[in-house]
C-alpha cells in the first residue's frame, strides 16, 4: 500500500531507541503485547511494519528482531512479507505463529493450509536442548490461535516443541532463528512474562456481578493473568458500626494494602504496587488551603497507611480520565473497558449511607443495577460520566396495594463530566427516569422511594459521600 511512501520516515527518535528489539508488524492482534512484554524486561521495543527496509530497521541497531502474527495464511494473495534479509541481519530472529509460517514458507519448508483455527489453551512439551526455552519445565501451558502450520521445517532447523496439534517450536541454532506457533506473549502462556502480578480484590463493596465479569473480561479480552480475592467478609468486618466517609474511605485503603500485602507475600518479593491513581484524586486529596479544605481522603491517595510496604508506581498520576482513555485507545484495549464508568474505591460503602450492612449492600446492589441497566438502555452510558443509585438513611411512609408502607428511599446520580473535577446533572428524560423508578419499587424489596439528585458539583459533589 502507501508503506513505501512513509518507509524512510521511520527512524529512532533520540538514542534511547537504540540497542533494542524490533518487532516487525504483519498486522497480528497481539503485536502491541509483544511489544508491551518485551519492555517489561526493561528492554526497549519498537514496532515497525513489515515493510520496513533493511536499512530502517538497521537504524535501530537491534539486538534481536522478532515476527509478529497475522490474520493471513502465507498463500494468501495480499499475505504480508518482509525483507527476507531481516533472516541475515545477524541478530537473532523470533517468528511468533505466522512469523513461524512465514519464516518456514521462506526458507524452504512446507506450511500447510487449515481451514478450520486452533484457538485458546493448549499444552507444548518442550524438547531439550533448545536455546530458546533453556531453564523453563519440560511442559508449559500455551496460548494458540492460528489457522495453517508447519508441515516440514526448512533445512537447518530442528522441531524444540510439540503440542497435540503437532509442531509448535523450531529453530536453526546456527542462523539463531527461533520460531513458535503459540502466543508467548498472551497471558495465558505460563512463564511468557512474570514480572506483573494482576490481584482483583473483591471487597465486598462492589456493583452488581461486578468482580466475575470484570475478572472475565481482563482474563478472556486483555488477555491477563488475573488473581482473584474474595475479601468480602473482612473488608465488612472493618466497616462494621463505621458511619463517617472519611473513616469508611480509610478503613477501606488499609485493609486493600493488607490484601495486596499478603498475596504479595505468596509472589516472594515484591518491591512495587502500581495504582491508577489520576490527577483529579491527587488535587482533591491535597488539603490547598489547610487541612480543612481537603474534600475527600480518596483512599488511594491520603488514605494510604502511613506504614506502606510497597514502594508506589502511579503512572497515571498526571492524567487526566479521557487522557487516560486516550492512551489505552492507542494501546488496543476494548472498548468496553475504557468507555467504562468510573466507580470509587470504597465502593459502595460511600454511596450506602449510614453503616454498611449486608442487607443494605443487597439493596443497593439491585437498584444500582437496575439504573445502570436503563441508563444503558437509553442509550445514555457512554454520553454520561457516572450512573448509579444511592441508598439513603431515612425512611418515609408510602402506600402499597392497600396498605402503609414505611421504607427506604433511593436517590438516582446521573451526571455528566469532563473529568470529575467538575460536573453537571443528566438531564435525563422523564420516560426513562419513570422506568427507573417504577422498576426499583417494584423489584427492590424495601423500597418505597425513588428522587432523582438534580445537584451539580459544586457546590455538591458527585459521590454523596
Ligand atoms: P466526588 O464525589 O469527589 O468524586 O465529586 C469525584 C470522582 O472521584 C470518584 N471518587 C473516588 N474514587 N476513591 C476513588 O478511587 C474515592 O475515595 C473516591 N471518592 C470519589 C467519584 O466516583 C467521581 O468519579
Amino acid at each position: 500500500m502507501q508503506a513505501a511512501n512513509t518507509a524512510e520516515k521511520r527512524q529512532p527518535m533520540s538514542k534511547s531507541e537504540l540497542g533494542g528489539v524490533i518487532v516487525l508488524d504483519f498486522g497480528g492482534q497481539y503485536t502491541q503485547l509483544i511489544a508491551r512484554r518485551i519492555r517489561e524486561q526493561q528492554v526497549f521495543s519498537a514496532i515497525l511494519p513489515c515493510t520496513a527496509s533493511l536499512a530502517e530497521i538497521r537504524a535501530y541497531q537491534p539486538v534481536g528482531i522478532v515476527l509478529s502474527g497475522s490474520p493471513c495464511s502465507v498463500y494468501d494473495p495480499a499475505a504480508p512479507i518482509c525483507d527476507p534479509g531481516v533472516l541475515s541481519l545477524g541478530v537473532p530472529v523470533l517468528g511468533i505463529c505466522y512469523g513461524l509460517q512465514w519464516i518456514s514458507h521462506t526458507l524452504g519448508g512446507k506450511v500447510e493450509r487449515s481451514e478450520t483455527r486452533e484457538y485458546g489453551p493448549a499444552e507444548v512439551d518442550l524438547r531439550d536442548g533448545s536455546a530458546l526455552f533453556a531453564g523453563l519445565p519440560r511442559r508449559l501451558k500455551i496460548w494458540m490461535s492460528h489457522g495453517d502450520h508447519v508441515r516440514t521445517l526448512p533445512p537447518g532447523f530442528q522441531v524444540t516443541g510439540v503440542t497435540g496439534s503437532g509442531l509448535s517450536a523450531a529453530e536453526d541454532p546456527a542462523r539463531r532463528i527461533f520460531a513458535v506457533q503459540f502466543h508467548p506473549e498472551v497471558r495465558h502462556t505460563e512463564r511468557g512474562s512474570e514480572r506483573l502480578s494482576n490481584v482483583f480484590v473483591d471487597t465486598g463493596l462492589l456493583r452488581k456481578n461486578e468482580f466475575q465479569d470484570t475478572l472475565d473480561l481482563l482474563e478472556n479480552r486483555v488477555g491477563l493473568r488475573v488473581i482473584g480475592v474474595d475479601a468480602a467478609d473482612r473488608f465488612l468486618a472493618r466497616l462494621k458500626g463505621v458511619t463517617d466517609p472519611e473513616v469508611k474511605r480509610k478503613r477501606v485503603g488499609a485493609e486493600f494494602i493488607n490484601v495486596f500485602a499478603e498475596q504479595a507475600r505468596q509472589f516472594g518479593e515484591t518491591r512495587f504496587l502500581v495504582q491508577g491513581t489520576l490527577y483529579p484524586d491527587v488535587i482533591e486529596s491535597v488539603p490547598v488551603r489547610g487541612p480543612s479544605a481537603t474534600i475527600k481522603t480518596h483512599h488511594n491517595v491520603g488514605g494510604l497507611p502511613k506504614d506502606l510496604p510497597f514502594e508506589l508506581i502511579e503512572p497515571l498520576r498526571e492524567l487526566f480520565k479521557d487522557e487516560v482513555r486516550g492512551i489505552g485507545r492507542q494501546l488496543g484495549l476494548p472498548e468496553e473497558i475504557l468507555s467504562k464508568q468510573p466507580f470509587p474505591g470504597p465502593g459502595l460503602a460511600v454511596r450506602l449511607l449510614g453503616e454498611v450492612v449486608p442487607e443494605r449492600l443487597q439493596t443497593l446492589r439491585e437498584a444500582d443495577a437496575i439504573v445502570v441497566e436503563e441508563i444503558r438502555r437509553a442509550g445514555l452510558y457512554e454520553k454520561t460520566w457516572q450512573a448509579f443509585a444511592v441508598l439513603l438513611p431515612v425512611r418515609s411512609v408510602g402506600v402499597m396495594g392497600d396498605e402503609r408502607s414505611y421504607g427506604d428511599t433511593v436517590a438516582v446520580r446521573v451526571v455528566t463530566s469532563e473529568d470529575a473535577m467538575t460536573a453537571d446533572w443528566a438531564r435525563v428524560p422523564y420516560e426513562t427516569l419513570e422506568r427507573i423508578s417504577a422498576r426499583i419499587v417494584n423489584e427492590v424489596a424495601g423500597v418505597n422511594r425513588v428522587v432523582y439528585d438534580i445537584s451539580s458539583k459544586p457546590p455538591s459533589t458527585i459521590e454523596w459521600e
